[in-house]
C-alpha cells in the first residue's frame, strides 16, 4: 500500500419488506431470519475512506462530528479489510447522510455498504461479493442489502452461511417509496439493543423466528412475479408481526408515535379503494408506503394530509453501493 490511499463511495438505504429482527449470534452479527428488501435512490451516504500509515488511529466523521460507538463499529469493519491486504494503517472516514441519521431511515445499512466499498477499493481489494457482504454484516446485519440495488434478498443457508443476492434490478419493477416522515430525532433504542432484548424477552420472538420462513418464501415469489397484491399482503403482515415482537419486548419497544399509525391508516383507506400501495415501518417512527408508480401522487396527496407527518420523500428504487470519483457531487 502507498503511504496514503483513498476512495469515495455512495450508497443507498434499503427498506425491508419481509423484515430481519434479531440474531442467531451476536459477536458474528448472524441474523436468525432471513429478509427481503429495496434500495431506494432517493437517499444517499457518501463515504471518503483514506488509509494512512501516519495516522496513530481509525478516524470518523459522521455528519461532520466524532462518534465513538459509531467508531468502534467502523474499525470493527476495517480491521478485516486491513487483514485482506495484509496492512496495519489506519484510516480515516469521512461519511455524510443527505437525510436524518439513526431514525428509523436505514443509515447504517447505506453507512455500512459504502464504508466496506470505499474501504476495499482504497486498499486496491477485489473481494468476491459474498466476502464484502460478509464484512459489512459485522458493521450492519442490514448493510449487504444495499451492496444490490433494486430488490434484494438475505438467506440463511441450512449451512449456517448467509449469503445476499439481488433479485431484480431496480428498473425491472420500478416502483415507488414514500417515506412519510414524521420525526427526525434519533430512536431510543437501536436495533442491535433491541433486538436482543427481543430475543430476551418477548414471548413472540420463537413464533417469529419460526413463522418467517413462508413470509420470505411467498415474498420472493411476488416480486418474481411482479404481483402488487401478494406482496403488500405479506409485507404489510411481516411488518406488523416484527412490530408486535418488539411492543412484547420488554421494557417495550413501541416505535410509533400517533402520526406512524395515522399513516399507516391512510396508506389502508387507500388500499381498500383499489390503490396500489402498502406500507411497512422499520426501527422508528417514519411510515414508508410503496406505491406503483401510477398510484404514486395520490398517495402523497393523501399522506401529505396525515398530521404530524412533517415531510414525504419520494423514491424510486436505486443503484448497488459503488465507488464514485470523489470530485463528483
Ligand atoms: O441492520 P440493523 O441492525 O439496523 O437492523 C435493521 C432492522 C430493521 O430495519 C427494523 C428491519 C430490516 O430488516 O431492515
Amino acid at each position: 500500500m502507498r503511504a496514503a490511499a483513498s476512495a469515495t463511495a455512495i450508497a443507498h438505504p434499503n427498506i425491508a419488506l419481509v423484515k430481519y429482527w434479531g440474531k442467531r449470534d451476536d459477536a458474528a452479527n448472524l441474523p436468525a431470519v432471513g429478509s427481503l428488501s429495496l434500495t431506494l435512490d432517493a437517499l444517499a451516504t457518501r463515504t471518503t475512506v483514506r488509509f494512512d500509515s501516519g495516522l496513530a488511529a481509525d478516524e470518523l466523521r459522521l455528519d461532520g462530528k466524532p462518534d465513538e460507538p459509531a467508531r468502534r463499529r467502523v474499525s470493527r469493519c476495517l480491521d478485516l479489510l486491513r487483514a485482506r491486504a495484509g496492512t496495519a494503517a489506519p484510516a480515516q472516514v469521512w461519511t455524510q447522510n443527505d437525510f436524518p441519521t439513526g431514525a428509523g431511515l436505514a443509515s447504517s445499512a447505506s453507512g455500512f455498504a459504502a464504508l466496506v466499498v470505499a474501504g476495499a477499493a482504497a486498499l486496491g481489494l477485489d473481494l468476491p461479493a459474498d466476502e464484502l457482504a460478509g464484512i459489512a454484516r459485522i458493521g450492519s446485519g442490514s448493510a449487504p442489502r444495499s451492496l444490490h440495488g433494486g430488490f434484494a434478498v438475505l438467506r440463511n443457508l441450512p449451512s449456517g452461511a448467509v449469503v445476499c443476492e439481488p433479485l431484480l434490478a431496480a428498473g425491472a419493477w420500478p416502483l415507488r417509496v414514500i417515506v412519510a416522515v414524521t420525526s427526525p430525532l434519533p430512536k431510543e433504542v437501536g436495533s442491535r439493543d433491541g433486538m436482543r432484548l427481543s430475543r430476551e424477552t418477548s414471548p413472540y420472538y420463537e413464533a417469529w423466528v419460526h413463522s418467517h420462513p413462508p413470509d420470505l418464501a411467498a415474498a420472493e415469489e411476488a416480486v418474481r412475479r411482479r404481483d402488487f397484491p401478494a406482496l403488500a399482503t405479506v409485507a404489510e403482515a411481516s411488518c406488523l408481526k416484527m412490530h408486535a415482537v418488539m411492543m412484547a419486548t420488554r421494557p417495550p419497544l413501541l416505535y410509533w408515535t400517533a402520526a406512524t399509525v395515522a399513516a399507516m391508516e391512510a396508506v389502508r383507506t387507500l388500499r381498500r379503494a383499489g390503490t396500489d400501495v402498502f406500507f411497512t415501518v422499520d426501527a422508528g417512527p417514519q411510515v414508508k408506503a410503496v406505491s406503483t408508480a401510477a398510484a404514486a401522487p395520490a398517495v402523497m396527496a393523501a399522506l401529505a394530509a396525515v398530521p404530524g407527518v412533517t415531510r414525504l420523500i419520494d423514491s424510486g428504487l436505486g443503484h448497488g453501493a459503488r465507488c464514485i470519483d470523489p470530485t463528483q457531487r
